[in-house]
């Protein structure tokens, strides 16, 4: 689902890099027990992902997708001369990548926007190879019940009637086959989760 116009401002600005930067991902990377070669990164933005993940693991290659070209044209524009990185406009719920195409993929916070968010996990899925790592960071239901999430909830358009909750999320990368660690934590109260998932063999 796209954003709207005040989340849009909300994720190209530099406050929303920063963020992504020094808090977000460092605490993936700590949890990652890969040396990643191909990443997908899902709903890759405005490029900040893109540049963080080169910093953190130094694939190969990295492919990042969002359904929405204005963030495509951007990411490729601020990216730079990432070494075989490519962007392209997709939908995370079909993912046009052979079965087992990367070692990780990560989630900056999209698949809260997803309302099939079952087929992106199973496309998530599909694309990592077996030992493969999912690494996410995401909102759920319950961002949207306590603190500024209440608020919040009024000017961002998300499938809220389609939401997981975090328990939900968890079971369902079980159920795929993964091995699931999960975190929680409510900052300035605005819950929001994140951990790693390992595609089983
Ligand atoms: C909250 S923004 C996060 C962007 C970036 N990952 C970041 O952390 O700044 C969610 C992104 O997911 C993209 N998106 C939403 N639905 C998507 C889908 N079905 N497939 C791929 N990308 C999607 C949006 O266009 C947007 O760029």
């Amino acid at each position: 689902m796209l954003m709207n116009p005040i989340e849009y401002w909300a994720m190209n600005n530099p406050l929303r890099s920063f963020c992504q930067r020094h808090y977000e991902a460092p605490r993936l990377k700590r949890l990652s027990k890969g040396r990643p070669d191909r990443v997908l990164e899902i709903g890759c933005g405005q490029g900040e992902g893109a540049r963080i993940i080169y910093d953190l693991f130094g694939p190969q290659s990295y492919v990042g997708i969002d359904l929405d070209p204005r963030m495509i044209r951007r990411a490729r524009r601020r990216a730079g001369a990432l070494p075989n990185a490519t962007f392209v406009e997709g939908d995370v719920s079909n993912l046009e990548f052979p079965d087992g195409s990367f070692d990780l993929v990560m989630d900056f916070g999209i698949v809260h926007h997803v309302p099939n968010w079952r087929d992106a996990l199973a496309e998530v899925h599909r694309t990592l190879m077996a030992g493969g790592e999912f690494l996410f960071e995401d909102l759920s239901l319950e961002t949207w019940e306590r603190g500024i999430g209440v608020p919040f909830k009024r000017i961002a358009d998300h499938p809220y009637d389609q939401m997981f909750r975090q328990d939900e999320f968890v079971n369902e990368l079980e159920s795929l086959g993964f091995e699931v660690e999960t975190h929680e934590s409510s900052p300035l109260s605005f819950y929001h989760f994140w951990g790693r998932a390992e595609k089983l063999a």
